[in-house]
């Protein structure tokens, strides 16, 4: 598909500077995080993609080395940035608050790693606020994508700044906390994309988080892909009588992520009331994925089988 007409379809998404990604584990969020980073950076954008993992993922699906701490630039305008919480501690107060001598004098790896664990709430503002960092205050970027945490823990960060003012500590940490909360309601900047496969179970997780973290959080939903969406089969005018195992194990297959595509689709489409206006795209399955991502992959896979959209049209 044109770049053009992919910049389009996911209008929704690319017109917002920082894309938070969350969905099921092992879904295919970084997969998809590294996807659209590279197909903004080969059509001109400059792009950072954020991780807070044990182990940098995204690095290497371009061939090089798990980065840590520091950003990576892994192919022209696509950066990659692995942050863990006492680094992004050290470099919020030096660089972001400007309290070097504070830092060095007050505080140690040890102190702050004290802190963190006592105070879990003042890692995830941290992480929040490096976010925003990133996006507004150092903008070398076009796009901030973050390549975040599974939808449990992901609930949890977004309702962090509520928690943490709830303890009304005042000072420079409330008001900290509570920029970092106008910047996360801010539709125009910020948005969430939710990444899962068309199955049932997934997509009844998916109808039951999303509405949830609306309740709960200030941030925007600007879409939903079903990753690893089978094609449609279609068959002729009698089903059954010459499939052979595997293409009825297909059929089937097939036939389960039309309902589950359906069910979601209903929803999303508002037909319940809740989730109107969320698009929703399908993307296929590739099956054995090569590793580095050659040039173009980002194109390719976000190509998508079909898009419900706004109208409920689906082409
Ligand atoms: N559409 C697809 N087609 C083929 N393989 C895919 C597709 N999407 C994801 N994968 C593969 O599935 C595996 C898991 O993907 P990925 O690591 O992106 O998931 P994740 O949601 O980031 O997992 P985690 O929760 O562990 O961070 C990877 O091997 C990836 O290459
Ligand atoms: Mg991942």
């Amino acid at each position: 598909m044109d770049p053009s007409d992919l910049m389009h379809i996911y209008k929704d998404i690319f017109a917002k500077k920082l894309v938070l990604i969350t969905g099921k584990g092992g879904i295919g969020k970084s997969l998809i995080a590294a996807a659209l980073g590279q197909f903004l950076a080969e059509a001109g954008k400059n792009v950072l993609i954020v991780q807070n993992a044990s182990l940098d993922q995204i690095s290497p699906l371009f061939g090089l080395a798990p980065g840590y701490d520091e950003a990576v630039r892994v192919q022209p305008g696509l950066d990659v940035l692995n942050i863990d919480a006492i680094a992004n501690f050290r470099d919020y107060m030096v660089e972001h608050l400007g309290q070097k001598r504070l830092y060095k004098t007050v505080f140690s790896n040890r102190t702050v790693k004290g802190l963190i664990d006592a105070m879990p709430g003042w890692a995830d503002v941290m992480l929040l606020g490096r976010l925003l960092f990133e996006t507004e205050l150092r903008p070398r970027h076009d796009y901030v994508i973050f390549d975040g945490p599974a939808s449990g823990h992901f609930l949890n960060l977004m309702t962090t700044p509520d928690s943490v003012l709830s303890m009304s500590f005042g000072g420079p940490l409330a008001k900290e906390t509570q920029r970092v909360k106008d910047f996360l309601s801010d539709q125009a900047k910020c948005t969430m994309l939710y990444v899962g496969v068309p199955e049932e179970l997934v997509v009844s997780e998916c109808l039951d988080f999303l509405p949830r973290l609306l309740k709960v959080s200030p941030v925007s939903v600007g879409g939903v892909i079903m990753n690893r969406t089978p094609p449609p089969i279609r068959l002729g005018q009698n089903p059954d009588v010459q499939l052979k195992p595997a293409e009825r194990y297909a059929v089937r297959h097939s036939d389960a992520a039309e309902e589950a595509l359906a069910m979601l689709a209903a929803d999303l489409r508002g037909e319940k009331g809740t989730l109107d206006s969320i698009p929703m795209w399908a993307l296929a399955d590739f099956g054995f994925i090569k590793e580095p991502l050659p040039a173009g992959f980002g194109r390719q896979f976000l190509t998508p089988l079909r898009r419900i959209d706004r109208v409920g049209a689906s082409s």
